[in-house]
């Protein structure tokens, strides 16, 4: 048992934790069962990041865990201690949509909205590590995610068009460099 855990079994009280927010390093308070969800919202003030059913099931909390996505709805805020977590806003750090949120924009993939936040995240996760996925991928990764609104089309649309353009700009680099 780590030593922060320890501390919570015997004074069953809420600890300090602090992690990395979207680059910024960041503390607060946080009940031993408050799930991060509820501690990047309430206590740390992130309200892009939305929550929905709670136990893991429509992506809406989607969020980066040290680069990975993940269910924030899933994972307790102390576990997030001295941990990097990134979620929407950081996407748009200076208020300047980010490619990703653009190509959202132009393939109108987004209606309510309520869904977008944790698809970007795993959409941003997804296409570091897969930079040139078929249709058939990005439908397959979209899977963890409800989207009651657009019929997942245009979301599929806006991912593989700014898949292909960062591909586009990566090889006029290269070129450029040659
Ligand atoms: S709120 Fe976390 S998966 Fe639905
Ligand atoms: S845009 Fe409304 S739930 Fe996805």
């Amino acid at each position: 048992m780590s030593k922060m855990s320890d501390t919570i079994m015997r004074h069953g009280k809420a600890q300090r934790i602090a992690l990395t927010l979207n680059g910024r390093e960041r503390s607060g308070h946080c009940e031993p069962r408050e799930l991060l969800s509820d501690f990047i919202r309430h206590e740390l003030g992130a309200t892009g990041t939305h929550v929905g059913c709670e136990h893991g099931v429509c992506g809406a909390c989607t969020v980066q865990v040290d680069g990975v996505a993940a269910r924030s709805c899933l994972m307790l805020a102390v576990q997030a201690d001295g941990r990097h977590i990134d979620t929407v806003e950081g996407l748009a750090p200076d208020q300047t949509l980010g490619d990703l949120q653009q190509a959202f924009q132009r393939h109108h993939a987004l209606q309510c909205g309520f869904c977008t936040a944790g698809i970007l995240m795993s959409c941003a996760d997804y296409l570091r590590r897969v930079p040139d996925p078929s249709e058939e991928q990005v439908r397959e990764m979209l899977s963890g995610h409800i989207c009651r609104c657009t019929g997942y089309t245009p979301i599929v649309a806006a991912v593989l068009d700014v898949a292909a353009r960062r591909r586009a700009e990566a090889s006029t680099e290269e070129v450029e460099h040659a």
